[in-house]
C-alpha cells in the first residue's frame, strides 16, 4: 500500500500569508482582506499591489504604481513581430505561455532572482499580457493590432485592446471584479507549480510560464472553457436535467463544480452568480444564465450533500461571455490575473527559500539484470 497522499492532499508544503481558505466555512481573504470587501472596494491594480507587499497602498503609492504600469503595458515590436509569426490557429493560452517564455529573450539580465528585480521583471509581464492576448486575437480575426492606451485601467485596457472601442463603465467594473476574483488563491495547482520553479532560483520568467501551462488543464483554469462548452451543449434549460444526469451516470465530470479544498460555496461562486445574472439580463443572456442556474439545481439535488458546489470557474463562463470574451479567451483571462498571485508567491518563496523536492514511494522492481538489446 502507498503512503503517498494522492494528489498532495492535506500535505502543507509551504507558509504563506498571502490567501487563506476556510474550506469548511467558504472563507477567502487576501492578505486577511475578505474577497467579498475587495470584489465591493478595490481595484486590480490595487490588489496586485496588497499581494505584492503584504499591506495596501496609500494613495500616491497606489498612483505610483498605476504610472508604472502604463509605462510598462505596451509591447515591443518584436514582440508584435514574434505574435504575428505564431500561427494563427494555436490557442491563446499556448500563445500567451510562449510569449511569456519569449519575454525572458528581450531582457538583458532575465535571470535575477534579486526581490525588486523579480517584482520589476513581474510587473512587466502582468503589464503586458493583456497586449500579447489582444493582439494574437486581433491577428487571427484579420484585425490591425490596438495599443494599449496610458489613461485605462488594467480591466478597461483589455477590452479597449480587444475590441477597439472603450468599455463600458459596468463592463469595466465587471471585469476588473473578475480580475480581483482570480487573483490568487492558495497553494493551488499552478501556484504550486510556480513556488517549484522559482524554488530552484530559476528565472520569474520560467515561473510564470510553467505555472500558465499547469493552469491551462481542464481540472485546473481550463475548467472555465469546458462550463461554457457544456453550456453550449445544452440547447434549453429544459434539456438541462437529462444532460447533467446522463453526465453523473457515465461518472463525468461537471465542469465549474467540486474543489480540492472548499466543500462549502466557494465565495468567489457566490460573487460571480450575482454579476453573472446582472450581465447576463443587461446583454439579453439571460437563458445562459437560466441554465447555469439550472445546472446548478439539479447538482445541488444530486450531489450537493458531498460537498460538490460551483466553483469560481463556473460562473466565469457566464459572466466572461456576456462581458463578450471569446470561449478560448476564459483561460488566458484567467492568467492574466494570476500571474499576481504567482508572483506574489515567487517572492514569498525566496524569502525563506529551499529547494522543492519532495520524496516518492519506489515501487518498481529491484537487482533486475540488464537484457541485451538482441535478447528482449
Ligand atoms: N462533477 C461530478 N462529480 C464530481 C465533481 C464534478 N465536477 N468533482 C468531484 N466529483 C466527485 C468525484 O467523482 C468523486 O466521486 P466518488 O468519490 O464517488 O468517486 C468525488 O467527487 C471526489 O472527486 P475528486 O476528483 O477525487 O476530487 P479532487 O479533490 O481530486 O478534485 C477537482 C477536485 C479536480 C476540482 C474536481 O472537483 C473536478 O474535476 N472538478 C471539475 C473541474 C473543475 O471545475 N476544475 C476547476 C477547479 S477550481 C480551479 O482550479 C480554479
Amino acid at each position: 500500500m502507498s503512503t503517498a497522499a494522492k494528489g498532495l492532499e492535506g500535505v502543507i508544503a509551504a507558509d504563506t500569508e498571502l490567501s487563506f481558505i476556510d474550506g469548511e466555512k467558504g472563507v477567502l481573504e487576501y492578505v486577511g482582506i475578505a474577497i467579498d470587501e475587495l470584489a465591493r472596494h478595490s481595484s486590480f491594480e490595487e490588489t496586485v499591489f496588497l499581494l505584492w507587499n503584504k499591506r495596501l497602498p496609500k494613495k500616491n503609492e497606489l498612483d505610483e504604481f498605476r504610472t508604472l504600469i502604463r509605462k510598462n503595458s505596451e509591447i515591443s515590436d518584436a514582440t508584435v513581430a514574434q505574435i504575428n509569426a505564431l500561427p494563427k490557429t494555436a490557442q491563446p493560452m499556448h500563445a500567451l505561455r510562449t510569449m511569456v517564455s519569449y519575454l525572458a529573450l528581450e531582457d538583458s539580465e532575465p535571470n535575477s532572482v534579486k526581490p525588486d528585480e523579480v517584482q520589476r521583471k513581474a510587473l512587466s509581464i502582468l503589464c503586458k499580457a493583456p497586449a500579447i492576448v489582444t493582439t494574437f486575437d486581433r491577428r487571427r480575426r484579420g484585425l490591425e493590432r490596438v495599443s494599449p492606451d496610458p489613461d485605462l485601467s488594467i480591466a478597461a485596457n483589455f477590452l479597449y485592446m480587444l475590441n477597439g472601442k472603450k468599455p463600458t463603465e459596468t463592463m469595466e467594473r465587471a471585469f476588473d471584479v473578475c480580475l480581483i476574483l482570480h487573483a490568487d488563491h492558495g497553494l493551488n495547482a499552478s501556484t504550486f507549480t510556480g513556488r517549484v520553479i522559482i524554488s530552484t532560483l530559476s528565472d520569474i520568467y520560467s515561473t510564470i510560464t510553467g505555472a500558465i501551462g499547469a493552469l491551462r488543464g481542464p481540472l485546473h483554469g481550463g475548467a472555465n472553457e469546458g462550463v461554457m462548452t457544456m453550456l453550449n451543449e445544452i440547447p434549453s434549460v429544459d434539456d438541462v436535467e437529462k444532460y447533467v444526469l446522463d453526465k453523473l451516470k457515465r461518472k463525468d465530470k461537471i465542469m465549474g463544480f467540486g474543489h480540492r479544498v472548499y466543500k462549502a460555496y466557494d465565495p468567489r461562486a457566490t460573487y460571480l452568480k450575482t454579476l453573472a445574472k446582472q450581465l447576463a439580463s443587461d446583454t439579453g443572456n439571460s437563458d445562459l444564465y437560466e441554465k447555469s442556474h439550472r445546472v446548478e439545481e439539479i447538482m445541488d439535488r444530486e450531489v450537493g450533500s458531498k460537498g460538490i458546489y460551483p466553483n469560481v470557474d463556473f460562473y466565469s463562463a457566464t459572466t466572461y461571455h456576456c462581458i463578450g470574451l471569446q470561449l478560448d479567451l476564459f483561460t488566458p483571462m484567467f492568467a492574466l490575473s494570476r500571474i499576481s498571485g504567482w508572483t506574489g508567491h515567487a517572492l514569498e518563496q525566496l524569502e525563506t527559500n529551499r529547494l522543492i523536492r519532495p520524496g516518492a514511494e519506489y515501487n518498481g522492481p529491484h537487482g533486475v539484470s540488464y537484457t541485451p538489446i538482441e535478447k528482449r
